[in-house]
């Protein structure tokens, strides 16, 4: 069984669609290990209860962020995590640490990308007055948000939507997609050329 990594920051509810996609045998893996970075996150709990170990990495202890993501690769290193997956990890990893997980970083971004990257994508959308939005599962290269693009999936934006309204709609579909491309992942059913993911058959 493939281990993966799952760095979180938060609510940790995308974790918990791998959970229970792991749990119900739609996703062949294995969670080593959740490292967050804020040691009050939701996710922790979620891993705890299911008997995942759980390591938390401040940012604030670390002198450096060097060292701050020199501790996070030895907690995936030491629990043999072969891919990272960032669910809702809220701070943008050094060149140095994507170089050193080349192609086996996922990350989740609630956008369709390449619009709105960054922070508050679901703000975003709603100001720009964009007519449909959604989420984007991509591989994570040296920019942000801005690594190839795995699958895409699209709601509609309302006139009355709010961020919230917004975000709701879209965090539905996170959690069908991540999940989606975890297996394609697993099943070794991607292929990257350049910017381009091919999903074999
Ligand atoms: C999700 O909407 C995720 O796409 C977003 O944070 C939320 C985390 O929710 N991530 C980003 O914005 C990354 N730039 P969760 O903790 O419940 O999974």
């Amino acid at each position: 069984m493939h281990k993966v990594g799952v760095l979180v920051s938060g609510r940790g509810s995308n974790l918990q669609a791998i959970l229970d996609r792991i749990a119900d045998g739609y996703l062949p893996l294995e969670v080593a290990v959740v490292i967050s970075d804020k040691a009050n996150a939701l996710a922790l709990e979620r891993a705890a209860k299911v008997g995942i170990p759980t390591v938390v990495v401040a940012r604030k202890e670390c002198a450096s962020k060097d060292e701050f993501e020199a501790k996070i690769n030895v907690a995936l290193v030491e629990a043999g995590c072969e891919l990272v997956v960032l669910a809702g990890f809220m701070r943008i990893l050094s060149g140095s640490f994507v170089n050193q997980w080349q192609q086996k970083i996922i990350n989740i971004h609630p956008a369709l990308l390449p619009s709105f990257p960054g922070l508050d994508a679901q703000g975003q959308a709603v100001n720009y007055g964009v007519k449909f939005s959604g989420c984007t599962v991509h591989f994570v290269d040296e920019g942000t948000d801005s690594g190839p693009i795995i699958l895409q999936k699209v709601v509609p934006v309302l006139d009355d939507d709010t961020e919230e309204t917004l975000a709701a709609r879209i965090l539905e579909q996170e959690h069908k997609a991540m999940p989606e491309a975890l297996k394609l992942w697993a099943e070794g059913k991607l292929e990257i050329f350049g910017r381009h993911v091919r999903v074999l058959a």
